[in-house]
């Protein structure tokens, strides 16, 4: 990775001066929910709590920020949610305070309103100190907003989706690998048994890394990641050729972003007022008719959606949950603020807040990954 930053550059905690005045703190989780949440709740209110600061939850993201719906989190409200999936105090992925609707107009148009200061003051009404935000590049670019208004965020990089630019991982990821895994190793067998085509769709928006380690991981015959447009001759022939040598099945782990060279993605829904308007989705089902048209063998698709976000975060994301709650508490213990929690090479360290906002890392055209997987005969449709 180009962005990896050494230890040093990234500033480590061990060099710095203890000075923290943090008596109070809030939790708020924005975005999509992920596995982990509530493990980097845990980690967060255990040691807050550990070294005598107060902590409080932010209910359903920004919008209850807005709403003022903050509640304080004890001991006893984090016990036993470390293997939970979702998050204790909810999510929302639509609420910006930035642009946040208050009413309508005489013709019928929503009216929006820039709430940011009304977030500062619900904070500072309590005597919150700074906050701790857990989400992606949307909600980095709310907290960005929050610290250009003077008031202490700390970052917390979540996505199963695993596009935070700044950090190699977010947690939620490696779950949502284990499930896509699991669920490409489970489509094989039914395959075989009816000398099918299986297209499974994956989730990551406009990056393929589910995509990419899922399929390496379960051995997909064909990998289609937005980052690489694919040529639908060229699958057709994958398919056809595989038939011809007496294999039994192709199966296609494909990107819900995955696009044909010179095309569109495919757009399933717009969520109007939502940071991030477009819901992609649909490309298996078009990838499965396509394919059977054109090859005659039969074609199915699946398509995982949220279940790569629900359920028990595995063993991989409990751990670095963990460790980014204790990283973020370790910076507000000696006063750092504006910072993102990463892991960048193996090394746990920080970057500025604003290194995440409104930016995804997508794969690199020369990711190793993708090299490996070319070399056991993977197909990218390129
Ligand atoms: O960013 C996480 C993610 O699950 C994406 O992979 C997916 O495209 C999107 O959120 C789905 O959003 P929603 O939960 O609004 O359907």
């Amino acid at each position: 990775m180009n962005d990896i930053k050494t230890e040093e550059s990234m500033g480590t905690i061990q060099d710095r001066v203890p000075s923290s005045n943090i008596k109070r703190i809030a939790v708020l989780t924005g975005g999509g929910d992920c596995p982990g949440l509530n493990a980097v709740i845990r980690a967060v209110t255990k040691d807050a709590i550990n070294h005598g600061i107060e902590v409080f939850g932010i209910e359903d993201g920004f919008l209850g920020l807005v709403e003022d719906r903050i509640r304080p989190l004890n001991l006893d409200d984090v016990s036993n949610i470390l293997t939970q999936g979702g998050t204790i105090i909810g999510s929302n992925n639509r609420a910006d305070p930035q642009h946040f609707p208050v009413g309508k107009d005489d013709q019928g148009n929503t009216i929006f309103k820039d709430l940011t200061d009304v977030c500062v003051t619900h904070l500072k009404v309590r005597k919150i100190d700074a906050l701790v935000v857990i989400g992606g590049d949307g909600t980095m670019s709310i907290a960005k907003k929050i610290t250009d208004k003077g008031f202490n965020c700390i970052g917390i990089p979540k996505t199963i989706d695993n596009d935070l630019h700044g950090t190699d991982i977010t947690f939620g990821f490696q779950t949502a690998v284990h499930i896509a895994t699991e669920a490409l190793d489970r489509v094989h067998s039914t395959a075989a048994s009816h000398h099918r085509v299986m297209v499974v769709e994956l989730m990551g928006r406009n990056a393929g890394w589910i995509t990419l380690h899922a399929g390496v991981a379960s051995g997909a015959d064909i990998i289609l990641i937005p980052e690489i447009e694919f040529d639908i001759d060229i699958i057709v022939e994958q398919c056809i050729k595989r038939s011809q040598k007496g294999k039994r099945f192709t199966i296609i782990a494909a990107s819900e972003g995955a696009k044909p060279k010179g095309g569109d993605q495919i757009v399933d829904r717009i969520v109007e007022n939502s940071p991030e308007a477009i819901r992609l989705g649909g490309i298996a089902k078009w990838l499965a008719n396509e394919i059977e048209e054109r090859t005659e063998i039969e074609s199915r698709y699946v398509v995982l959606g949220h279940v790569q976000r629900g359920g028990t975060p595995t063993a991989g994301d409990r751990v670095l949950s963990t460790q980014f709650g204790h990283h973020a508490m370790e910076l507000l213990k000696l006063g750092k603020t504006n910072r993102l929690v990463v892991m960048q090479g193996g090394v746990l360290g920080d970057v500025e807040i604003t290194s995440a906002a409104d930016k995804q890392r997508l794969i690199p055209a020369n990711h190793p990954l993708i090299a490996a997987a070319r070399s056991v005969y993977t197909c990218f449709g390129d």
